[in-house]
């Protein structure tokens, strides 16, 4: 916590914002984007969702746009992805794409808690997924012509706008209305500033019927001694601790972000709770927060599907 709020502190200094000491998540490994797009694809395949989406958007896919890699190599058309700070990086996205490219070749199993123990959602089976991807479809997917095209939209020669790159966003009419099939995030709603505003924005995207998919991690990533205690900050600790990044935690509970998902007229198919014990009780935690029920105290991260 120290260490956070000396930086938070240090953020006030022009010459230190430019320094990276966020949580930047794992997508600068192609066999992590591997994992966790088919980790949703397969979440979704078992709630009886299209896993086919034609159109696929994603908040914050951060150091590599290889979810989203992985969504076009299996078939996806189009692949829109917003951000918050611009990480964008040619030859890691190339490097991304080719290793994506030969796991989907090999229908590589999908890696598993032994590989990424902190990477959720688990699976009850981690074999590549043949009966979402079956073997003419993904020969379809894999023609050499349709690889290239997404390898030259990555550098830039996209006459087709494949991929949508789009940082900073906050427009909500940066996609047509009920225009995307799927929008997913990993570990990235619980950065979000302005969730009253980005959950209108995505549901306005989804098609009627269409999904998103998060999984959203609401420990305190090192600004307090215990994985809840940054709801123990007052405001005003919190503000020195943020300082002048770009983004740190929104601090919104589990119930926050299922009701501003039923406020917007979603159906909430799945919401598998990652539970871990507190230390201590809801008068420890600052005002804010003391209202606080039992389940989101408790509540360390969710997976959770919803329906448009
Ligand atoms: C912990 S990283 C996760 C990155 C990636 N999803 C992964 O799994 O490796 C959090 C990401 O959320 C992004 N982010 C923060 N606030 C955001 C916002 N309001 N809209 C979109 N992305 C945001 C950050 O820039 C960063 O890319």
């Amino acid at each position: 916590m120290i260490k956070q709020l000396v930086y938070g502190l240090a953020t006030n200094l022009p010459w230190v914002q430019g320094l990276r000491n966020q949580s930047l998540g794992g997508s600068v490994s192609a066999r992590y984007c591997y994992s966790v797009w088919l980790r949703h694809i397969v979440m979704a395949n078992l709630q009886g969702l299209n896993t086919q989406p034609r159109i696929v958007a994603e908040l914050g896919p951060g150091l590599s746009l290889g979810m989203g890699l992985a969504a076009l190599i299996s078939g996806s058309e189009k692949y829109l992805a917003f951000d918050v700070v611009d990480y964008s990086d040619l030859s890691l996205n190339l490097s991304v794409f080719d290793e994506l490219v030969v796991l989907f070749k090999e229908r590589a199993p999908i890696p598993d808690a032994a590989e990424f123990s902190r990477v959720k959602p688990f699976l009850k089976d981690y074999q590549f997924p043949s009966h979402i991807y079956g073997d003419a479809g993904l020969e379809l997917a894999l023609a050499p012509e349709r690889l290239e095209k997404i390898r030259q939209a990555l550098q830039g020669n996209d006459p087709e706008q494949l991929i949508v790159y789009k940082v900073p966003w906050y427009e909500a009419n940066l996609i047509e209305e009920n225009s995307v099939d799927m929008i997913f995030s990993q570990a990235v709603l619980e950065h979000v500033d302005d969730l009253d505003n980005t959950y209108p924005s995505m549901t306005a995207w989804l098609k009627p019927g269409a999904f998103m998919s998060h999984q959203i991690d609401f420990k305190c990533h090192g600004t307090a001694t215990t994985w809840n205690g940054h709801w123990r900050h007052s405001n005003i600790v919190w503000s020195l601790i943020r300082g002048k990044r770009p983004y740190l935690l929104n601090r919104a509970p589990k119930s926050t972000h299922i009701t501003l998902m039923k406020k917007n007229g979603l159906t909430v198919l799945q919401e598998d709770n990652v539970e871990m014990p507190s230390t201590f009780k809801q008068n420890k935690l600052a005002k804010r927060f003391r209202e606080m029920s039992d389940e989101d105290l408790t509540c360390s991260g969710v997976f959770v599907i919803a329906q448009k």
